[in-house]
């Protein structure tokens, strides 16, 4: 740590606001790729994960469902109209059905064999719908072998930073997703202390089974819960720092939950270091960031750096290398 930076935290003025002098607390935060180079390729797919690790991601995210025959498929939603062609399938026509008000096809009603028939498409307005049609929708464990073999041909390990996706739901169809991602971790010789793996969820109850179960970090998603709002005009998160530091490492946090309404940095990150959470933020897009607040989404990512988190969630991998190395070269 540089002298000037203690004193000023010896002084208590380490604060947004109140240093003067460019700063990142946090000298390597992580860079992850969210759902792959996603801010290029449709999300989800092999080409968008290794677009990520050539860009020099340190972890790419992939979002996990379930499939009919039990298999984690990589997809951020169980409806699949979105991010595939299954619309077009005539051979799947009879299989959209209503549920919790939204008609479309979800993947617990399809084989691994007929998810592997579709296609990925780019389902973010006004991004490049170029590679539409191109790209499978892999496995969980295609991700993997994807990043173990780009990791030995890179000769660096390059994590992986799984999130399961509404696991209580899945429970309730007769899934165990707690085996079934411990399963997968085992398999691949990724249960390991020294694993370069986290675990996320935005439900508490698989992460506290997880607890005793895993040996790599666990890390508790929050949003933001809108219907409060805090003396100092911050929303409060959907879950407390305190509850989820029972069970969980660390926190993936909104990033709008580290300011107030005003776009000012407030106490989150501070709090959440008290209690021995580290932090990563989501989510951050080249082309999709507060342009009241900043000229582009690398200059809002500094602003998130100065705070002092330790990871952060970008479908731009590229800007996000090159907001880390800014990082470094305060530090
Ligand atoms: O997992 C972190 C962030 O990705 C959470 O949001 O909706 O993109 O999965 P979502
Ligand atoms: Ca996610």
């Amino acid at each position: 740590m540089s002298r000037i930076r203690m004193l000023a935290m010896v002084l208590g003025l380490y604060c947004h606001g109140a240093i003067t002098y460019a700063d990142c607390p946090q000298s390597d935060p992580i860079v992850i790729a969210h759902r792959g180079a996603s801010g290029y390729l449709p999300e989800h797919t092999l080409a968008a994960f290794k677009l990520a690790i050539q860009m020099g991601a340190d972890y790419v995210e992939p979002d996990l469902v379930i499939t009919k025959d039990g298999e984690f498929v990589v997809r951020h939603d169980h409806y699949l109209s979105k991010t595939t062609d299954i619309a077009d399938k005539p051979e799947f026509s009879n299989r959209r059905r209503d549920l919790d008000g939204r008609s479309d096809w979800f993947s617990e009603d399809f084989t691994l064999a007929e998810i592997k028939t579709l296609r990925a498409r780019q389902p973010f307005r006004g991004r490049s719908r170029e590679h539409d049609g191109k790209h499978p929708i892999p496995r969980f464990q295609d991700v993997i072998e994807l990043v173990k073999s780009e990791s030995e041909r890179l000769g660096k390990t390059v994590g992986i930073y799984p999130e399961t996706k509404i696991p209580g739901y899945f429970e309730s169809l007769g899934f165990d997703v707690d085996d079934m991602l411990i399963a997968m971790l085992k398999k691949n010789g990724l249960n390991k202390s020294n694993s370069k793996v986290f675990i996320q969820s935005f439900e508490p109850e698989i992460l506290r089974s997880l607890r005793s179960r895993v040996n790599v970090p666990l890390v508790q998603l929050v949003s933001l819960d809108s219907s409060q709002v805090k003396e100092d005009g911050s929303y409060q998160s959907s879950i407390s720092l305190d509850e989820l530091s029972e069970y969980a490492d660390g926190v993936g946090a909104a990033k709008w939950l580290l300011v107030n309404q005003q776009g000012k940095a407030n106490d989150f990150v501070s709090r959440a270091k008290r209690l021995g959470l580290f932090i990563h933020s989501w989510t951050f897009r080249e082309d999709a960031f507060p342009e009241e607040l900043f000229s582009s989404g690398g200059e809002e990512l500094k602003f998130f750096l100065k705070m002092g988190i330790d990871g952060y969630f970008t479908d731009f991998p590229d800007i996000g290398v090159r907001a880390k190395e800014w990082c470094r070269r305060q530090s």
